[in-house]
């Protein structure tokens, strides 16, 4: 009997109290408890709403709209994995307020990247990021139709002959960063046993942009860096971090620098086709701005000079932090295992040593002659590919494969359906780091790419195959690669077409390095940090070098 409960003392006092309460305090009460119990309703309602048979799992969370996003945010393979372990290949999870369907392995990752561009749309995941600092009318802010010409376009300049003249200005490049730049001053004393210490991620930006504008960005932009263009790009830079993907817009300066550096780096850029244009034989030159000031859209009408702006500018983001992320994880792991540093360096000896001990220049076609150095890149791309989570708006209702992943019940045609309007994701990382298919998964092991009947070379053949099946998606015949457990530059439709180069810089890069100098790391390999867009290394992660002879 509640109600004769309540009648008595101490109660009686209580009720009395709370009914005699003002409006105001009624108020600031609901205030204080409308987190809490829109907390409990939110686990309430996942416990008890009707879920249509075709709904993937959704991941249990207690946070409203919030969601799942700050264990994601933390540890996102911890996170797949584990619920990987609690609902299978496919689940839905919230990440601040988006619905986002996650589909995992081998078969996870080709549902998401083989589809259609119809259904998964990567203008609608990405656009809000990346148009403001590329520019309009470029890559995601074009239809697909229209980007797929443009990454045609970028194909085209990235030719054999282009390739050749940028090993030798690569190589310069990193010999007079390692000259004159303070990290290195050790090495520049001249004295072979002496250490000196270098940051991974900084130092290897630094080469990667002086590298990237030297070749693919041309002597402007390389000039440029030594003035104002420096600043441009770190201002621009601050537009491309985890809180722009989360939020297009915000009133901070870091967006209105974002903003104002885009502006100036467009005109930039377009100053430089306009001069080019108006002194057409001035000089050779071998770089993107040149082969895109050529080409022409089907129909006829050239690229206009703010398109050839914003691709450029698309371009350098696209390969500075993917390459230097790559770069500063390949030196940490040379740098913690001097056994496969010092195969490294034998194999530059075998190929390029003179009798007198130094090294002749090297050469692009050299570069496919270089097992060791062509296995320690490809393991650092599997243990850390720079960019481990891929994302596509779902524009129609999608039904999952009943191969890959299906409701228990035959409800609803047994099959689940991705709705419209939400996300997916695909995760090569997971795949590239599945025990079930890599033997000591996560130990970074370069010798497991020279067993040409092991899984790694495998992975690599389903994601290569020149013999396999080549699709045309508008820019030129690719490998599918859809269904490799191996995918650091992406597959599909939106596959990397920066690979080549990425490859021929990095290497030429890490070739340069163990020419000059040994590596060794005082710490463990450090761990991945997920806070930045590309996956990049926690500290410490500070490199010891030491000369490796007198010049
Ligand atoms: C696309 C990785 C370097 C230009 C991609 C994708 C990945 C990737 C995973 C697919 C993204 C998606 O499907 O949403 C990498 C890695 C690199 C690298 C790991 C270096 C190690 C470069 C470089 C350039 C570049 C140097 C430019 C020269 C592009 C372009 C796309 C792309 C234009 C196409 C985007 C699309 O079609 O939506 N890259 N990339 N990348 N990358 Fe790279």
């Amino acid at each position: 009997d509640w109600a004769g409960y309540l009648a008595n003392e101490p109660w009686a006092g209580y009720v009395e109290r709370v009914k005699q309460m003002p409006a105001s305090r009624w108020a600031i009460l609901a205030l204080v408890n409308a987190p809490v119990l829109a907390i409990l309703f939110n686990a309430l309602w996942q416990k008890i709403a009707p879920r249509k048979a075709t709904d993937p799992p959704v991941v249990f969370h207690w946070l409203p709209i919030i969601g799942s996003a700050i264990w994601y945010g933390n540890d996102p393979i911890g996170f797949f994995q584990t619920c990987q372990e609690r609902y299978g290949d496919v689940f839905t999870c919230i990440l601040l307020g988006r619905k986002v369907t996650v589909t995992l392995g081998v078969k996870g990752s080709n549902f998401v990247l083989g589809g259609k561009s119809t259904a998964f749309n990567a203008e609608g995941a990405y656009t809000h990021l990346t148009t403001p600092v590329f520019g309009k009318d470029v890559v995601y802010d074009c239809p697909n139709e229209v980007f797929m010409q443009q990454k045609k376009f970028i194909k085209f300049g990235l030719t054999t002959k282009n390739f050749r003249a940028y090993v030798r200005m690569i190589e310069d490049e990193v010999d007079e960063f390692m000259r004159k730049d303070p990290r290195f001053v050790t090495y520049q004393q001249n004295d072979i046993n002496d250490w000196g210490s270098f940051d991974a991620i900084a130092a290897m930006a630094e080469i990667t942009i002086l590298t990237a504008s030297r070749t693919l960005q041309g002597k402007e932009v390389r000039e440029g860096l030594n003035k104002s263009f420096s600043q441009l790009y770190s201002d621009l830079d601050g537009g491309f971090t985890p809180l722009n993907f989360l939020f297009a817009n915000l009133p901070l300066e870091s967006y209105r620098k974002r903003d104002r550096a885009q502006k100036k780096m467009s005109d930039f850029y377009v100053d430089i086709i306009k001069r080019r244009r108006a002194n057409p034989d001035a000089e050779t030159h071998y770089d993107m701005i040149e082969s895109l000031k050529e080409q022409t859209y089907r129909g006829g009408a050239a690229l206009r000079d703010h398109e050839i702006a914003h691709l450029m500018i698309a371009l350098l983001m696209a390969g500075q932090h993917t390459s230097t992320a790559t770069l500063a994880w390949t030196v940490l792991h040379l740098a913690s295992r001097p056994d496969v540093a010092a195969a490294l360096y034998q194999e530059q000896v075998e190929r390029f040593g003179n009798a007198d001990g130094s090294f002749r220049a090297m050469e692009y076609e050299d570069l496919r002659h270089l097992p060791v150095l062509d296995s320690v890149i490809r393991e650092t791309l599997r243990v850390h590919p720079p960019i481990h989570n891929i994302m596509r708006q779902v524009r129609e209702d999608v039904p999952v494969p009943a191969s890959l992943a299906a409701p228990s019940s035959k409800s609803g045609n047994g099959v689940y359906v991705v709705p419209k309007d939400t996300y997916v994701l695909a995760s090569p990382i997971i795949s590239q780091l599945d025990p079930r298919i890599w033997v000591n998964a996560h130990t970074w092991e370069p010798s497991r790419w020279s067993d040409s009947a092991g899984v790694a070379a495998q992975a690599l053949r389903t994601y290569t195959d020149e013999a396999g099946e080549k699709i045309d998606y508008g820019f030129g015949a690719v490998s599918k690669g859809t269904e490799s457990p191996y995918q650091p530059f992406g597959a599909g439709r939106h596959r990397c077409i920066g690979e080549q180069f990425a490859y021929l810089q990095i290497g030429t890069i890490v070739a340069a390095l163990v020419r000059r100098v040994e590596l060794r790391l005082p710490t463990k390999v450090p761990e991945h940090n997920y806070h930045t867009l590309i996956l990049m290394p926690k500290d410490p992660k500070s490199v010891h070098y030491r000369r490796r002879r007198f010049d």
